[in-house]
């Protein structure tokens, strides 16, 4: 990783505070760092806090949820101590966020051409005619057909593939430096979903714009990204390469979801489903909270709460019996 990340989480902790001053840690102590132009996944079970990790980046926490604690760096500066209008400023040129239900974020009584050419001329100070040939040429980067004819289009007009394409427009329309993907091909069908993904990758290939990009799908994480971090309960159990994580995981939270998800490779591969259910975030267990699911499990595991810590070359996990389990089980 190089010595300036563009985005450095320290500690990110996510939570609920209540009226007689409980707190509810939902995220809890999130690190990790995106290098310029690199692409990194976040991938877990429902409910792992991967969505709260992105929003707290783009500044977009539902309302009760808030940052107990830790810092967002972006390019040196602390988003999470930043005003709000300095915040207001960076999203668009700088930061963007492309969410799974793209008609939640388009307005559905703008033409969508309108809707892209907006950002450019708010933030780069394009007068209308020259945003407008700006959207109808982002439309046309990312495929879409007759895109002069569709920019007067409503978004209800389109189709879900086109509609995810309009997002990816709007959001790369300033050619920001980080753009946050939510889930953003898991409402399209599988070839449209690739279609999305490969375009992506080529359009932030293009602008050398780094992502991060939340994902439940082994599959799509492995076509996407270079380095990701798996989240389970609130934490981030290993972070590493992706094909070298792939290839010999060293958390056996990740081992078991690798283990439950089918390989094209290997389609033979018997698939194996990790038992029981995450923990609610209202009742985390005192340990490690994977330890009720996890077959290594030792009584230690049940007692304290393992650190990520370097266990490869580039690479973390959060498991006290790592070097134990997979020195006898390699991949
Ligand atoms: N607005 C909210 N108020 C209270 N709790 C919330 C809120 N949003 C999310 N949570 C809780 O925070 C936890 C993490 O939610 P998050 O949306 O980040 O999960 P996720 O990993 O993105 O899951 P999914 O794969 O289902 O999208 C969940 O247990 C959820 O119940
Ligand atoms: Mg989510």
């Amino acid at each position: 990783m190089s010595e300036q990340p563009l985005l450095s989480v320290r500690g990110l902790t996510l939570g609920i505070r209540h009226k007689n001053d409980s707190v509810t840690t939902i995220v809890d102590g999130v690190d990790f760092e995106v290098a310029e132009g690199e692409r990194f996944g976040i991938v877990g079970e429902s409910g792992s806090g991967k969505s709260l990790t992105l929003r707290a980046i783009a500044n977009l926490l539902p309302r009760g949820v808030e940052v107990l604690s830790g810092s967002i760096d972006y390019r040196g500066r602390d988003l999470v101590r930043m005003p709000a209008d300095g915040r207001r400023r960076l999203a668009g040129p700088e930061i963007a966020m492309i969410f799974q239900e793209p008609m939640t974020a388009l307005n559905p009584v703008m033409k969508v051409g309108e809707q892209i050419a907006e950002s450019p001329r708010r933030h780069l100070g394009l007068g209308k005619e020259e945003a407008h040939r700006l959207a109808v040429e982002m439309m046309r980067r990312t495929g879409i057909p007759d895109p002069a004819r569709r920019a007067h289009a409503y978004p209800h007009e389109l189709s879900g593939g086109l509609r995810q394409r309009i997002m990816i427009a709007m959001a790369l329309s300033c050619s920001p430096k980080l753009l946050l993907c939510d889930e953003p091909t898991t409402a399209l069908d599988v070839t449209v979903q690739h279609q999305v993904l490969r375009l992506l990758e080529r359009l932030c290939e293009d602008t050398g714009t780094a992502l991060v990009f939340v994902t439940h799908d082994l599959g799509v994480v492995n076509q996407t990204c270079r380095e990701l971090a798996v989240m389970y309960a609130g934490g981030i159990v290993e972070r590493g390469k992706v094909k070298e994580v792939f290839a010999d995981p060293r958390h056996p939270y990740t081992k078991g979801l690798l283990d439950s998800a089918p390989d094209f490779d290997r389609p033979d591969h018997e698939l194996v489903a990790i038992p029981g259910f995450p923990p609610d975030v209202f009742d985390r267990p005192a340990g490690c909270a994977f330890a009720p699911r996890c077959v290594y499990a030792v009584d230690h595991c049940l007692e304290a709460s393992p650190p990520l810590e370097p266990v490869l070359p580039d690479r973390e996990a959060a498991c006290f019996e790592s070097a134990t389990i997979f020195e006898r089980t390699p991949a």
